[in-house]
């Protein structure tokens, strides 16, 4: 069917297949923190030495209670008819002290039972080894500063990937590691919680990346013949606009900010194995001025640039919102990433915040940007949505109606995507099934397309309205009816 780049038909109908799921992270809704042998991981310990670094230093000791309430996961799963479920693996449930030298037999029996009621059930499971709840014990022995953590990571995944991997076909090793890379080691406002913005966050990223590649060469060597299945790593990438479009100076800042967020990570994993150059160029102009003997960001030698390129059976990229971007002049005040870029970003005065004061803009339009993006730079990649979401303040109505008019407005991007910019796109998951723990944020942000009530100890899960609506297009593999 004809249509233009502004209007869409009345009647979306995705492609036969296209996958519908919903996303959870272990620590955001398991609790059982200490339930059956499970070892301590770094937002154990951040979150029970309080300080006022979490909301109302909440905690996820019991978050959604899905440790013991998984069948009532799994009824709102049913619920919604998802096609693909995406959650992730407690590291520290299954392996107690992060290392193989210990294995918890019942974190194994956890996740089996929930792998084999959604395959009874003909959901396909997507599941992550890593969603920022890194074992407390290998944190204290330096985490993803330095190098040793890539063996360990890698023992983990082939680990996973033995004893899941029968069943598991769509793996994500690590999930956001440009986010937790500066979260957690440049501005500490993540676990370990100590700013070091000098290197910090370099260094973690340097170490992931490689810890990534290996875990997909273990698979590729050593599994995939056998289980036949796709590994990847879930980007974080906001769409960055330049604030004046006719500004070069504008443009730039904008390639920088995405560059940064997206490309550090995909260009060495896509394309070559390095970094983008501007980035390489760049930092290693600063550190020069700032009076390093080399870069801040170091270097891949030519054998681990061979090892990282291509670590990538699809493209996972996870979009919450939109920027603008201008230059700002590196002012000095210390070395950091985030000044390394020299880009100010900030959200267009129009654009209306999914709840006051909410760092999430609504923006459904910077997923089709981005989408394209992806498919000119990356080479028509396979993509996979997996994650997308729209937080409500507290208290959160179950009448949702502006935020099913966000995710109804982004299906909408995700149709001329496909069709008109003809990205190959394959899954779409929203963030998330639960409302749960959102991190620094604790229980006040609701991303859930159900209702918890945390303050019932029997944490009953309520679907929103956006639930309902999302229910209606997985069954019709679109969007039915007038728009
Ligand atoms: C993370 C989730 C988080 C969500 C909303 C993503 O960056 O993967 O764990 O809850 O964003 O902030």
């Amino acid at each position: 069917m004809a249509f233009s780049s502004n209007s869409c038909p009345e009647e979306l109908t995705f492609p036969k297949g296209f996958g519908w799921g919903a996303a959870t992270a272990a620590y955001q809704v398991e609790g059982g923190w200490d339930a059956d042998g499970k070892g301590p991981n770094v937002w154990d310990t951040f979150t029970h030495q309080g300080g006022d670094r979490v909301f109302r230093n909440q905690t996820a000791d019991v978050a959604c209670g899905s440790y013991t309430l998984w069948e009532e996961d799994l009824k709102c799963i049913k619920q919604l008819g998802l096609t693909h479920y995406r959650f992730s693996l407690s590291w520290s449930r299954l392996l107690p002290d992060g290392t193989t030298g210990f294995i918890n037999q019942k974190g194994i029996d956890y996740y089996n039972k929930m792998i084999n009621d959604l395959l009874a059930n003909g959901i396909t499971p997507v599941v992550t080894l890593y969603h920022f709840d890194f074992p407390q014990p290998l944190e204290d022995q330096g985490g993803w500063k330095t190098g040793a953590i890539i063996e360990v990571f890698d023992a983990y995944a082939r680990f996973c990937f033995g004893t899941f991997g029968d069943r598991v076909k769509l793996w994500i090793t690590i999930n956001e590691p440009n986010i937790l890379a500066l979260f957690a080691y440049e501005t500490g406002m993540f676990p370990p919680g100590v700013p070091n913005p000098e290197i910090g966050a370099y260094q973690a990223v340097h170490n992931m990346i490689k810890a990534h590649a290996k875990a997909w060469h273990s698979y590729d060597s050593l599994f995939r013949k056998k289980q036949n299945g796709q590994v990847s790593v879930a980007l974080f990438s906001p769409w960055v606009a330049p604030a004046n479009p006719t500004s070069v100076a504008d443009q730039e800042a904008a390639k920088r900010a995405m560059a940064l967020a997206l490309d550090s990570f995909a260009k060495p994993i896509f394309i070559d194995g390095d970094y983008p150059a501007e980035l390489k160029s760049r930092v290693a102009a600063m550190s020069k001025k700032q009076g390093y003997a080399s870069s801040r960001l170091p270097e891949f030698t030519d054998e681990e640039k061979k090892m990282i390129k291509g670590t990538a059976d699809f493209f996972a990229v996870q979009y919450y919102t939109a920027s603008l971007a201008k230059h700002r002049e590196n002012s000095g005040g210390g070395p950091s990433l985030l000044k390394d870029i020299e880009v100010e970003v900030f959200p267009d005065p129009s654009w209306q915040a999914s709840y006051p004061g909410s760092w999430i803009y609504v923006v459904p339009w910077g997923i089709r940007e981005l989408l394209k993006n992806i498919k000119d730079t990356y080479n028509n990649p396979v993509i996979y949505i997996t994650e997308n979401g729209f937080p409500q303040g507290d208290p959160a109505p179950l009448d949702d109606t502006q935020r099913w008019e966000y995710f109804r407005q982004t299906i909408q991007e995700l149709y001329k995507a496909i069709h008109l910019d003809k990205v190959n796109l394959q899954l779409y998951c929203v963030w998330s099934l639960l409302d749960n723990f959102e991190w620094t944020e604790g229980y006040s942000n609701k991303f859930g397309l159900y209702q918890v009530d945390f303050e019932n100890p029997a944490l009953p899960r309520v679907p929103y309205k956006s639930a309902m609506e999302y229910a209606k297009v997985i069954q019709n593999n679109g969007i039915k009816g007038s728009l």
